[in-house]
């Protein structure tokens, strides 16, 4: 089996990107070690902070970004990167050629009950000149790698540099990530289903009778039973899709009216979605390609539907309808 330096040199990108593809491989080793050390290592539980986007700190969330943060900067090619737990982005070498975004610890609320958690990245180039907050504000198309780390039974990435789907799996014997599925590709058509159910009551109209319609199973227009899954990581939810398919989305919301979207754009939505296009799947608000969405501001979140090409299409037709629904702005 190939690791992940073999694999990568075998690759048309820059010597930099795959020395920065590296760094971050390596730190997710580390990040492997500390999550599976649990109580061992007392890194479980509630930090006493918030982050920018009001939501309480795991200590975890914290450990996982000083990591990221310190390695990226060790790197030598990160011009500056930006962080779901940073409230601004932060300027590392100014002679670095990339950006990284990171979500250094998905669905934290699992880390208590030793549930599934990982780490999702995004790269862009970074334009000339001192890095500021604009400079991250690029479409998800710049990406020129994506991936995420999953800590689960095995520590897998996935990763894209624009040539397709490779998931890696970490030896542990050997501490190295080896290729292990190659051209991942996601079915075009499934009969499963990834959403919070618990918030059925504030979806708009579109999700409301998009799903309605699953829950029909063969009585209703689909003719098909769905299976339902909810992971409460988008690491885990998206790896399943990669692997046997479905629709995973968190849709709009008015739970909460100041807080319509759940997921954040530059450091989940956007790399899952460049990984999801190049497995031949489909990502969307509902309403645009993810990918195609000129970001505002770093920390913007978005309306999420992701999967299998035909699911998504099918659930893109339910958006089309006239249902008097405004997507809220951004
Ligand atoms: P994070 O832990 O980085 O804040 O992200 C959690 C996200 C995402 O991973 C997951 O799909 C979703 O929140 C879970 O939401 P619910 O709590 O509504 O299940
Ligand atoms: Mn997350
Ligand atoms: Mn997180």
């Amino acid at each position: 089996m190939q690791t992940l330096a073999q694999y990568l040199s075998a690759q048309t990108i820059s010597p930099s990107l795959s020395q920065l593809i590296l760094t971050l491989a390596n730190t997710s080793k580390e990040i492997s070690h500390a999550v599976q050390h649990g109580a061992l290592a007392g890194v479980l539980g509630a930090a006493d902070s918030e982050n920018v986007q009001g939501e309480t700190q795991k200590k975890l969330d914290i450990i996982t970004n000083d990591m990221l943060k310190d390695s990226l900067a060790a790197d030598g090619h990160v011009k500056a990167l930006a962080s779901e737990e940073e409230d601004f982005i932060v300027p590392v070498n100014p002679q670095g050629e990339y950006l990284v975004c990171f979500d250094p610890l998905d669905g934290s609320s699992n880390i208590d009950i030793n549930s599934l958690v990982g780490t999702i990245f995004s790269v862009l180039p970074a334009p000339a000149g001192e890095a500021t907050e604009q400079s991250f504000l690029q479409s998800g198309r710049n990406q020129v790698a994506a991936g995420y780390m999953l800590y689960g039974p095995s520590t897998m990435m996935a990763l894209t540099t624009g040539n397709g789907v490779q998931f890696f799996t970490l030896n542990p014997e050997t501490n190295e990530y080896l290729l292990t599925n190659e051209q991942v590709t996601i079915s075009t058509d499934t009969s499963e289903f990834a959403i919070n159910m618990s918030n059925q009551r504030f979806w708009q109209a579109p999700m409301q009778t998009y799903i309605a319609d699953l829950l029909l199973g063969e009585i209703g227009p689909r003719q098909k039973s769905f299976n339902m899954r909810w992971i409460a990581a988008m690491v885990g939810d998206v790896h399943r899709v990669l692997c046997r398919g479905g629709i995973f989305t968190y849709p709009t919301d008015n739970k909460n009216p100041n807080k319509p979207y759940k997921l954040r754009l530059m450091y989940e939505a956007n790399p899952m979605a460049l990984l999801v296009e190049q497995a031949q799947g489909k990502a969307s608000t509902g309403y645009q390609d993810i990918l195609d969405i000129e970001p505002e501001h770093i920390h913007q979140r978005v309306a999420v539907i992701l999967g299998s090409a035909n699911e998504v299409a099918t659930c893109l037709e339910y958006h089309q309808q006239n249902y008097n629904d405004q997507e809220p702005a951004l």
